[in-house]
């Protein structure tokens, strides 16, 4: 089987390659780069006048499979992502039952496999049954699949607890994410704390509920000397701590979500249940510092925190509705406004969902080398398209950005070179 992806603007931040080349896939994986390849018995797809980049690469998206498939599930959660361009993602564990054994993680493995649109890499539990109270099979779980360990959605309250899950998942060389929330600083609060909060005469949550955790995790994570990463920093202060700990030389890396880097606590205002997720958004001073952040390297990658809820869910008073938004289908062209916006380079955008968040959760993918599996996505960066609920492949949907027009999107989405999805 062989085809030829012809005439494209090639990005591959990997091998800091940007250039007009074809690329030849030969039975799935990436077989030759060059200015001109002649087409022989290969299958041609056109992608003049389109960037060709490494299938893009989600490392937080909540799949919601097993036990809550009335948000999301495998077949569906992946479908968005190659609408979105996204070929990788890793789910988060906290399902129903949670993926702190064998029979969870291969369950998602076999049913992304045979069913899927995407590659999925499971992400295992810290702690059993998201309790906090005693490790999950760490070593067990790496070995079945899972590519790093958290317990996203709640914090690891307890110190030692963490310490200990550094130490372990830095044995065999996975990651430990950690969902920075003290939860006594919460204090029950649903949005960010500030102007617009006291305004809508909602609770608030501080910025120091999440600088206080990311700076206890960062300590941890120097005295183990193994892997933390953070995951959605929302505050000037975690990007600050990231910063520092980094030049320090500690192990740590970290994301941001585009919502993070896009909204801020203005769009809560209608009291719009939409713009509700944990961490919340923040102020424009906060904004400002995770686009530093990634500017400068801080931050690793962006992840959306794909978090699919039902309509019930979210149409009910601000205080009482659930967390989170869909993301995968406009991860791409919200990223594309930072090289819009002069934020970031067009490599350095790809390489932060591509190449980087590959290289935080140690798989072999996001680059276009040869021998690669093929995994591509074409984007046009300058279509205008209109987000509409009814278009969404996800299930939910539960966008604050339904309604507004978006600038980029994947036009065709590879998967070891098959089409999974054409616009
Ligand atoms: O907004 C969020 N939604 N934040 C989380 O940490 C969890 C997630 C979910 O699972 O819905
Ligand atoms: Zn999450």
């Amino acid at each position: 089987m062989k085809v030829l992806v012809k005439s494209g603007r090639v990005i591959d931040p990997a091998n800091a390659i940007d250039e007009k080349l074809d690329i030849l896939i030969v039975d799935g994986k990436i077989a030759e780069l060059a200015p001109n390849i002649g087409a022989g018995e290969a299958d041609v797809i056109s992608a003049a006048g389109m960037l060709v980049t490494p299938g893009l690469i989600d490392m937080h998206v909540h799949l919601r499979d097993p036990g809550l498939e009335y948000k999301e599930d495998i077949i569906t959660g992946t479908r968005a992502a190659a609408a979105g361009g996204v070929t990788s993602l890793a789910c988060m564990p906290n399902t129903s039952p949670v993926n702190d054994n064998l029979a969870v993680t291969r369950y998602i493995i076999s049913k992304a496999g045979e069913q899927g649109s995407a590659n999925v890499f499971p992400i295992g539990c810290i702690s059993k049954g998201m309790k906090g109270e005693i490790l999950a099979e760490m070593g067990e779980l790496k070995e079945g699949g899972c590519v790093g360990f958290s317990d996203d959605g709640l914090p690891v309250k307890d110190g030692e607890m963490m310490r200990r899950a550094l130490e372990y998942a830095g044995t065999f060389g996975a990651p430990i994410i950690s969902h920075a929330e003290d939860l006594s600083l919460v204090a029950g609060g649903a949005m960010n704390e500030g102007p617009v909060s006291t305004e809508l005469g909602l609770k608030g949550i501080p910025n120091v509920a999440e600088d206080a955790m990311t700076a206890r995790d960062i300590m941890l994570a120097e005295l183990t000397g193994t892997h933390l990463h953070v995951a959605h920093v929302s505050t000037r202060g975690s990007v600050e701590l990231v910063r520092q700990a980094k030049t320090r030389g500690v192990h740590v890396t970290c994301e941001a979500t585009p919502h993070h880097f896009t909204l801020t606590d203005d769009a809560v205002r209608g009291y719009n249940t939409n713009a509700k997720m944990n961490p919340p958004l923040r102020s424009q001073d906060d904004v400002d510092a995770v686009c530093a952040g990634l500017a400068d390297g801080t931050i690793d990658a962006i992840a959306t925190d794909h978090a699919p809820h039902h309509i019930d869910e979210k149409n009910v008073e601000f205080a009482i509705a659930m967390n989170g938004i869909v993301g995968l289908e406009t991860l791409l062209p919200l990223t594309l406004k930072l090289v819009g916006n002069k934020v970031l380079s067009l490599q350095q955008a790809i390489a932060l969902i591509s190449c980087q968040p590959a290289r935080i959760l140690g798989i072999d993918r996001g680059t276009l080398s040869v021998g690669a599996v093929a995994d591509i996505t074409l984007i046009n960066p300058n279509k205008e398209w209109l987000v509409e609920a009814e278009k969404l492949q996800s299930k939910s949907k539960n966008s604050p950005f339904i309604g507004q027009t978006m600038r980029g999107c994947a036009m065709k989405t590879l998967l070891a070179g098959k089409e999974v999805y054409s616009r």
